[in-house]
């Protein structure tokens, strides 16, 4: 829940990678999302280091939608992983700060002619296809660019049943893929095979997120080598590469307890030795973690602006923050933790719901957490928050985001600015800037 470099002094004070968090807020401003760079690293390594043993060595590429900046593609380059993208602008981060385009695959169940075409041009590794709609488009463009995309079919593996309640997306009614079940799959397949501009190199399925339980990759990576047998033996078609999605899920509260990848891995590596054919090489196996990479690496920091006692008194502590910067409790009913800086666990905590600034009587970050003695000025933490927060933040009620700085052994840089006000108006046009669309 909190990051590998945290400490707390006996008087509470807490410092990440070794800066107080009071430095970082009076420096940096509130709300500020700080990241810790040994807790990244380190959980890249652990991805690297245990997909390595596979034989054949497997490959994590880092989902960039869990949070993405220039500097976190050179992070992840430095790190040895492979980068996933979902859209154009993921890939141009990826490709302004120099990522080598071999090493990415592209993602995302809608890519326009535009993002295909951008995506070949750079000559990424490879192309993760959803429907036939975009394989016939991306076969075409291909074509026009005398091309070949390396593909990747998305599949929809049918786990949903007896299983955990966060697998959402491996269900055969799922938005994405091409459902194993009905049939749609073996067809993408059959076309990817007979398409003159695309080169089938295996099959992805990704099944959710934040998912706490083993079973599910093993059983994900179980049904798209069940699914590439039947592909061996029809056609003599065989993956190279099979790619198992994203990682593990994580703790936020501390409740959670995430399952070991190394096992994980070692039931896979049996399935895979097991189900290759005779003659056939045993695919290369693909993750792609986000939030595993930098959830835990990430707190928000906010100032505490008010603090107010309702009818039937409870006691709302509103933050200079909320859901524009924080979407995930409004969205999905999120759960975090929470500390104050300088206030020792010694001091008897109340139950308190934090509000955020955002004018939606939904945007409240934390209900019924522990605070002890909240009071105006005051520095609130609010744990685990590196994934899905800066990605997914707004500029709702035209607050700018916030700035995300990289704490590592008592040094800060600056990975994002922090938007301001001008920011905030730059796009917008006066009311008289009219073009003709006749011409
Ligand atoms: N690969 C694919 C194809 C994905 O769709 C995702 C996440 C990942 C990898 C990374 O999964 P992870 O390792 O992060 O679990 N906004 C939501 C999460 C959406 C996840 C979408 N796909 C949230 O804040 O919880």
């Amino acid at each position: 829940m909190r990051p590998d470099t945290f400490q707390q002094t006996s008087s509470g004070h807490i410092s990440i990678g070794g800066v107080p968090v009071s430095t970082l807020a009076e420096k940096f401003g509130t709300p500020l999302y700080v990241l810790d760079y040994d807790t990244m690293v380190h959980r890249m390594q652990e991805y690297r280091n245990a997909l390595a043993q596979l034989q054949p060595a497997g490959w994590a590429c880092y989902a960039g939608k869990a949070f993405l900046c220039r500097a976190m593609v050179e992070l992840v380059a430095q790190e040895g992983l492979g980068l996933d993208v979902v859209s154009g602008g993921e890939l141009y981060t990826a490709l302004q700060a120099g990522f080598d385009p071999k090493n990415i695959l592209f993602h995302g169940n809608v890519k326009t002619a535009a993002e295909l075409r951008f995506g070949l041009e750079a000559g990424v590794g490879q192309f993760v296809v959803d429907s036939l709609d975009e394989l016939d488009r991306l076969n075409r463009i291909a074509d026009e660019m005398g091309r070949t995309a390396p593909v990747l079919l998305r599949l929809t593996p049918g786990i949903d049943a007896h299983t955990h309640d966060f697998i959402r997306t491996g269900q055969f009614d799922s938005k994405f893929g091409f459902g194993i079940g009905d049939g749609i799959a073996d067809e993408a397949v059959r076309r990817a095979l007979a398409a003159e501009r695309i080169q089938l190199n295996g099959f992805h399925a990704h099944i959710g997120s934040q998912i706490l339980e083993g079973d599910p990759f093993v059983a994900n990576a179980e049904a798209l080598m069940a699914f590439s047998q039947r592909w061996h033996q029809m056609a003599g078609f065989w993956p190279r590469i099979l790619d198992i999605g994203g990682g593990l899920g994580v703790r936020y509260t501390g409740g959670e307890e995430p399952p070991q990848l190394a096992h994980i891995l070692r039931r896979i590596q049996g399935l895979l030795t097991e189900a290759t054919p005779p003659g056939a090489a045993v695919p290369k196996i693909l993750m792609e973690p986000g939030r595993s990479i930098v959830a835990e690496a990430g707190v928000t920091l906010y100032t505490v602006e008010a603090v107010k006692t309702v009818v039937g008194g409870k006691v709302y502590v509103a933050v200079d923050g909320g859901m524009g910067d924080n979407i995930r409790p409004a969205l999905y009913q999120a759960q975090y933790a929470a500390s104050l800086d300088g206030k020792p666990e010694s001091t008897p905590p109340s139950a308190v719901t934090v509000a955020g600034r955002y004018c939606e009587s939904g945007d409240i970050l934390l209900s019924g957490v522990p605070l002890a003695d909240p009071q105006v000025g005051d520095r609130l933490i609010v744990w685990a928050t590196g994934a899905y927060n800066y990605s997914m933040a707004s500029t709702y009620n035209r607050v700018p985001r916030p700035a995300v700085v990289v704490v590592r052994d008592g040094e800060v840089s600056r990975w994002v600015e922090r938007e301001r006000w001008e920011d905030v108006t730059r796009l917008d046009l006066p009311l008289n800037a009219r073009k003709s669309v006749n011409a």
